[in-house]
């Protein structure tokens, strides 16, 4: 594995395996990787725990993190992305993540530099390591992803999390649903959509997704509350969830929005955890695209699902 761009490009074998150094490196830690390694985060659109589990996988990998801030950088002089990344290929770096507004263009770069390209979320397109951190989730609760049943809720349309969780998910043999306003649909998921109120009640894992009004071609202006009663969690529908289901959200939440804001800390909401796990699940991938980290137990996994 060469690049880490998106959950399509890779097998159920090699999801799994990623997912079981992930929860290894939870447990056991890490040691930093022999060698001298530079990395470039090239992010062009806000983050708060994206970029920086990236940069603390990067340092307890005892990776160099070099400092780039695209609007104080020679992007302003007008420098296209792939002229800064070949830059930081001349230069030395060893990895490149980017994070852009623009779908697809991990894979456009990945394509035409010659280190290897992490996606940290591209447009609508797909967020792999969110993915992962969320796949190591369930896995540390259920130990097990066949017939788990994954209900996806919210701004479906334009989640990058949404897309690349529905592909890896269904990758590994559990049953996905979909739940949210019909205008924010999207087709080319092939998912039932079923309400909320089913939701609730069938689920294993309750996904819910942030609103992404900053995709929106159209300011949708919603009433919270109306928006909370009719599509997100209330106190009321967490209490018909199942005994041992749990909720995720990749946050940033909207509180009192997508889910009532005392349901973000509650027994079952895994939305802390799955922040802590990001840490380990870049770190993971990062071995994995440097082929650092030892030999990755493919088979054991395997057996085990
Ligand atoms: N979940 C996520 O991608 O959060 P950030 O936008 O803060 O990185």
């Amino acid at each position: 594995m060469k690049h880490f761009v998106s959950m399509q490009d890779l097998t159920k074998e090699e999801i799994l395996t990623l997912v079981l150094q992930a929860n290894r490196i939870t447990e056991n830690g890490v040691k930093p990787m022999l060698g001298q390694y530079f990395v470039a985060n090239l992010f062009f659109e806000p983050s708060t725990r994206t970029k920086m589990s990236f940069i603390v996988a990067q340092r307890r990998l005892g990776i160099e993190v070099l400092d780039f801030a695209s609007e104080i950088s020679s992007v302003t002089k007008g420098e296209s992305l792939y002229d800064t990344a070949r830059t930081f290929e001349s230069i030395g770096a060893n990895l490149i993540v980017i994070r852009h507004q623009e779908n697809n263009i991990a894979k456009k770069l990945a394509d035409s530099i010659n280190i290897p390209v992490i996606n940290a979320g591209d447009g609508t397109g797909e967020h792999p390591t969110q993915s992962l951190l969320d796949l190591v989730t369930i896995y540390q609760e259920f130990k097990s992803f066949q017939g788990l049943k994954v209900v996806i809720a919210g701004d479906i349309k334009h989640s990058r999390v949404a897309r690349s969780n529905a592909i890896a998910l269904s990758k590994l043999g559990c049953d996905i649903y979909l739940t949210g306003m019909d205008s924010w649909h999207d087709e080319t998921l092939d998912f039932p959509y079923i309400t909320m109120d089913e939701a609730v009640e069938m689920a294993d894992v309750l996904m819910l997704l942030r609103i992404q009004h900053e995709r929106h071609q159209a300011h949708v202006a919603l009433d919270h509350n109306s928006y909370l009663q009719t599509y997100g969690l209330t106190m009321k529908r967490e209490n018909r969830m199942k005994k041992e289901a749990i909720i995720l959200h990749p946050a940033p939440v909207n509180r009192g929005v997508e889910l009532d804001s005392r349901l973000v800390e509650c027994e079952r909401s895994r939305i802390f955890k799955q922040m802590q796990n990001g840490v380990a699940a870049r770190m993971a991938v990062i071995q994995r695209v440097l082929n650092q980290g030892g030999k990755f137990d493919e088979e054991n996994f395997s057996q085990r699902q």
